[in-house]
Parts: structure tokens; sequence; C-alpha cells
């Protein structure tokens, strides 16, 4: 990445942490709005909101940038509301290197903590000035729906002792997928991308969402513990159907596919974790990861070729580029 790109990025987290900050909260009552305030001070990427600015200013310019910002809000507080009720669902009890909500308060407060930033998702949205309301609104509409499908499909997962590579594809496309379809299509119709421009991004953003959950599931079991903000292979343990796992199944044979398939019924206690990166490091899961992140992340950016050659345009290629090999 080129110094300018990766200095217009920190800039893009910086001017979303300080709007995020500027958020006017109620102070009361302060068992409900304290966390909600500890969740979105928590820092993060901010890959998604970067997402709607960048695009809505590759359209739209400067002018689209501005008005935009309320809907990147929307993406970045929506996200957060997920991953606080995600944290329960997926017993977690650390992210980005904090207690998560449940752990820290209880369940209760991190279910309301969770609808209340919905809330503040719609609001934000709404607030959004765009003859482009109504187009907005749908998309919204349709990714709340895929996400949850997404979310039900992994829990569902869980119990589910064989899972297709396709039904996993799926899964993801509604749990990580359809947030960066509509982060990129929010910033479209802000720009006043044309139909076709649209669905480009649109399709891009499913991708991206492969690519980005994949490099997910990846660094669960291979990042740097303390950059990543939580113990490494919580999925393992959870019983998760990541793609490491569904490779794994596919190729391991006799007693490893044995050892393999206790993971995929029930999960694996924590002592052995190593183990299993061990062997699907040997097994070559590792770098069939990486091939697949490789090969999403290329057929994103053919997508989003149809977004301008300007600096916004050329940046948000950069970003989506950038999320081949993340480390955290
Ligand atoms: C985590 O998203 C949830 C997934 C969809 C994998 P991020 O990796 O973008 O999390 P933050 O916002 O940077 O913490
Ligand atoms: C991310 O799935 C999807 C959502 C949070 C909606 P994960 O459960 O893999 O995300 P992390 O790993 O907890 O961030
Ligand atoms: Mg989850
Ligand atoms: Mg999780
Ligand atoms: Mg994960």
């Amino acid at each position: 990445m080129t110094d300018d790109a990766a200095a217009r990025l920190r800039a893009l987290a910086a001017e979303v942490d300080a709007a995020l900050a500027a958020l006017p909260l109620p102070a009361h009552p302060e068992p409900l709005y304290a966390p909600v305030r500890y969740v979105l001070a928590a820092g993060g990427k901010r890959v998604r909101p970067a997402l709607t600015l960048l695009v809505a200013g590759a359209f739209g310019g400067e002018a689209a940038h501005a008005r935009a910002v309320p809907a990147a809000l929307a993406v970045e507080v929506f996200h957060n509301f997920t991953l606080v009720h995600d944290d329960i669902m997926d017993s977690a009890a650390t992210r980005r290197g904090r207690a998560t909500v449940h752990t820290r308060w209880d369940e209760p407060t991190a279910i309301l903590t969770g609808d209340v930033m919905m809330g503040l998702a719609y609001r934000l949205l709404d607030a959004t000035e765009t003859d482009r309301a109504a187009d907005c609104r749908t998309a919204f509409h349709a990714m709340v729906a895929r996400l949850c499908e997404g979310q039900a499909l992994d829990m569902h997962f869980e119990r589910t002792p064989d899972v297709s590579v396709a039904q996993y594809l799926d899964m993801i496309d509604g749990k990580t997928g359809a947030l960066l379809d509509a982060a990129l299509v929010l910033g479209a119709h802000v720009g006043g991308a044309t139909p076709d421009a649209v669905a480009a991004v649109s399709a891009a953003g499913r991708d991206l969402g492969r690519a980005f959950q994949i490099q997910d599931d990846l660094l669960d079991l291979t990042a740097d513990p303390i950059a990543w903000g939580k113990p490494l292979g919580g999925d393992l343990v959870e019983g998760k159907k990541t793609f490491l796992l569904l490779q794994a199944l596919g190729r391991a044979e006799g007693a490893e596919r044995t050892w393999f398939a206790r993971a995929a019924s029930g999960g694996l206690p924590p002592s052995d974790v190593e183990e299993a990166r061990v062997r699907m490091a040997r097994l070559g899961v590792l770098d069939d990861a990486e091939a697949a992140v490789d090969a999403y992340v290329a057929s994103g950016l053919q997508a989003l070729a149809a977004v301008p050659d300007t600096e916004d345009g050329r940046t948000l290629r950069t970003l989506a580029a950038s999320l081949a090999g993340r480390s955290l």
C-alpha cells in the first residue's frame, strides 16, 4: 500500500472515531448508555464506514462524502451492535482486547445495549440527506434480514455435523457479506451511482465479505493474539463450521479425520487448539484459506472496476486489496 493510501485510510478511521464520539447519546439511564459508549469507543478497524465514504466520494465527490457520513455511522453502529450480540452467541469473553459487554456487565445489559444501538443505526440512516432515501432504506432492511439469517445458520451449523462449503458460503454471505454489500451500496446511492454501478459494488461486497470472513476464520487460529484482541481458537472450541474446519474434514483421512470430526460435533477443548493448527498447516488447509481469500479479493476488485478512477476510487481498491493478508 502506498503511504498516501495508508494515510488516507487512517484519516477516514479517525473521522469515524471522532463522529462516533460526538454522537449525542443520553447520559441516563447510565446502565444502558455506559456500555454503548464503551463499545463505540473501543476502536475497531472501521473498514465498513470507510467503504461507504470512499464509494460516495468516488461517485459524488466531496459533497457526497459529507452527505454519506450519517450512513457510514449507521453502518458502523449497526456492525458494533451485531458484535455485542455475536459475543453472547459465541460465548466470547474478550473483543478488541477488552472484556465483552455481557462479561463486563451481564447478558440482559448486552441484549439491551445491542437493541438500542440498532435503533440508533436506523436513526443515523434516516438522517442521511439523499434523494435516494427509499433505496437506502430498502438496502438496509434487506441487509438486516440477511445478516440475521447468516447468524442463525452459523449457530445452527454448530449442531450440524455435515456442512458443505456451499452451505458455508451462503452462511457467510449473510453474516458478513450482507453488511459489506450494504456499506458499499449506501455509499453508491448517496454518491448518485447508476443502477448498473450499484449492482457492481453490491457484487463486490459479496466477494469482499467472503474474503473478509475466510480471513477472519484464518486469523482466529493464526493471528498474534495481542493484536487480534482475543484468545486464539475460539471457533474450534465453539464447534464453528469455519472454512478451515470444512477444508480439514475434506482433506483428512482415517484417524486424522476422526480427530477433526470431534471438532465438528461439539468443539475441541482449548488444550487441543494448537494441535489442530499444526494438523491444519500440515494438511495445507491454511494455504487453502489464503488462496480462497486471494481469489475473492481479486473477484471483488474486478467488480470495483465500476467505481470511477478518482483518488477515492483508487483508495477504495487499495482498501479492498488489503483485506487479503490482513493481520487484524
Ligand atoms: C468482525 O469484524 C466481525 C466479522 C464480520 C468477522 P471486524 O474484523 O471488522 O471487527 P472490528 O470492527 O475491526 O473490530
Ligand atoms: C462475524 O462472525 C459475523 C457477525 C458478527 C455478524 P464471527 O463470530 O466470526 O465474528 P468475530 O470473530 O466474533 O469477530
Ligand atoms: Mg459469530
Ligand atoms: Mg464471534
Ligand atoms: Mg470470527
